[in-house]
């Protein structure tokens, strides 16, 4: 059965298409259907004396994302934006539906995602997806071609690997699991076995209030490399943004027009991306009237502050150590400072990557699971990576959700994902 959007190769045939209305008009003895597949829209035009009197009385009625089935010859029509139109001769009534809660009137949020099943057949939702299907496949193909052998990384995990404010946790036949804040430390159990390992998979964080860039489910792909420093995980990142940008932009334009993207905010997504150490970021942050607390992390102001001084994404590296996770790697020239890296998004859309190097010496990483108050003997296996033949590594993990928010240019972090799971919502 032809699809929608390669419907031009079927001109002047006769077809039958299958898909739901998506709006429809009537003008007198005249039906006007948008018909949706899922690959596309097209008119289909019911003329009362070229079909049946039931289906034209049974077409009328069908009301917003009824299912049909329709015959007709398939015509060239420069109105439509598709360029083809279908002239019913026949077909059918699948599925009714009546009283279709999202019309094409405005709703508010709150109602949209209490009807996130049905939303997404929207157009805006809809393009929002394929984006996201086209980041996941060029995150994917950006590994597979490098070398990288893909490896799961577990969702119950016996402890925390990003601080634990934001765990959660469930019972585990009598013990205590939580489930995973971050793949990396598997992936560094991968490193040293395979070279370059990424895995790419659901993350958790009891994120406690409700902002536009936090889901307390989201998606994270993080690579990991054996040998690497912080240099090398900075080049990692930049060539890999470029790459996977400039493939959305390429496969996803028709999504991104749809979406009304500023296409060419893409298009400077070019290496090299600037770099900043912490504390150059702290005193460009001085001069623009937006200070940061010393030896504090960076709120959304400050990245928003930050990241508008520049039209691509920005490296800011060596972040104080005290505001970092207790895997980090210490600056040798300056031990109040870490070797990662955050890669800020422009035009005010923040952190999208955090990553660095790694601490490989197994007793000071000790020192830091102590200090940070994490239990000992959940760390067993991790420090054998030290115990056995530790060598320097680093990688980084990249929110999925982060990146397609800011490719697609909205506002908010929920419409990325297909079900959001956030403090006040696990419903659909
Ligand atoms: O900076 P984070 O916490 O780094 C890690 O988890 C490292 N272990 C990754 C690594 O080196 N392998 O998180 C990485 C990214 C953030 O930059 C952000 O894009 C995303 O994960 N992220 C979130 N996305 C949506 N909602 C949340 N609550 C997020 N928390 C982090
Ligand atoms: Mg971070």
């Amino acid at each position: 059965m032809p699809r929608i959007a390669d419907i031009g190769s079927h001109e002047g045939q006769t077809v039958t298409l299958r898909g739901w209305v998506y709006n429809s008009t009537r003008r007198g003895k005249l039906l006007f259907i948008q018909l949706r597949d899922g690959s596309g829209i097209i008119q289909a035009v019911v003329r009362k004396q070229n079909v049946a009197e039931e289906l034209f009385e049974a077409l009328k009625r069908a009301g917003q994302e009824s299912s049909v089935e329709l015959v007709g010859e398939i015509k060239a029509d420069t109105r439509s934006k598709l360029g083809f139109e279908l002239q019913v001769s026949d077909g059918r009534v699948l599925g009714g539906s009546e009283g279709y809660p999202i019309t094409p009137k405005e709703h508010g949020p709150s109602f949209l995602h209490d009807n996130r099943h049905l939303w997404f057949r929207s157009q805006r939702q809809f393009a929002i997806m394929k984006i996201r299907h086209l980041c996941v496949k060029a995150i994917r193909d950006y590994f597979d071609s490098r070398d990288f052998t893909l490896m799961d990384s577990p969702i119950f995990t016996p402890n925390a690997c990003e601080g634990t404010s934001t765990l959660f946790s469930t019972e585990y036949f009598g013990e205590t699991a939580y489930l995973t804040q971050s793949g990396q430390l598997y992936q560094e159990a991968g490193a040293l076995a395979f070279g370059s390992t990424y895995c790419f998979g659901p993350t958790f964080r009891a994120e406690k209030s409700s902002t536009r860039r936090h889901l307390t489910e989201f998606w994270m792909v993080e690579p990991e490399v054996a040998f690497a420093d912080l240099e090398d995980v900075m080049e990692m990142a930049e060539d890999f943004l470029v790459e996977v940008v400039g493939f959305v932009v390429e496969s996803g334009r028709e999504y991104l027009e749809i979406l009304e993207r500023d296409i060419s905010a893409l298009e400077n997504v070019q290496k090299p991306f600037p770099r900043l150490s912490y504390d150059e970021a702290c005193a460009m942050l001085d001069e623009l009237g937006e200070p940061v607390d010393a030896e504090d992390d960076f709120g959304s102001p400050h990245e928003t502050k930050l990241t508008e001084q520049f039209d691509r994404p920005i490296m800011v590296h060596r972040y104080p150590a005290a505001v970092k996770a207790f895997y980090m790697k210490g600056d040798p020239d300056n031990p109040l400072r870490a070797l990662g890296v955050d890669v800020l998004a422009p035009e005010g859309y923040g952190e999208i990557i955090g990553g660095g190097a790694r601490e490989d010496d197994g007793d000071v990483l000790l020192a830091k699971i102590h200090e940070h108050g994490l239990p000992e003997e959940a760390f067993g296996w991790y420090l054998d990576l030290r115990r056995y033949g530790s060598v320097p590594h680093g990688g980084f993990g990249l929110g999925l959700e982060r990146l397609v928010c800011w490719v697609c240019g909205i506002r908010h972090i929920r419409e990325t994902i297909p079900f959001p799971r956030m403090i006040d919502r696990l419903t659909p």
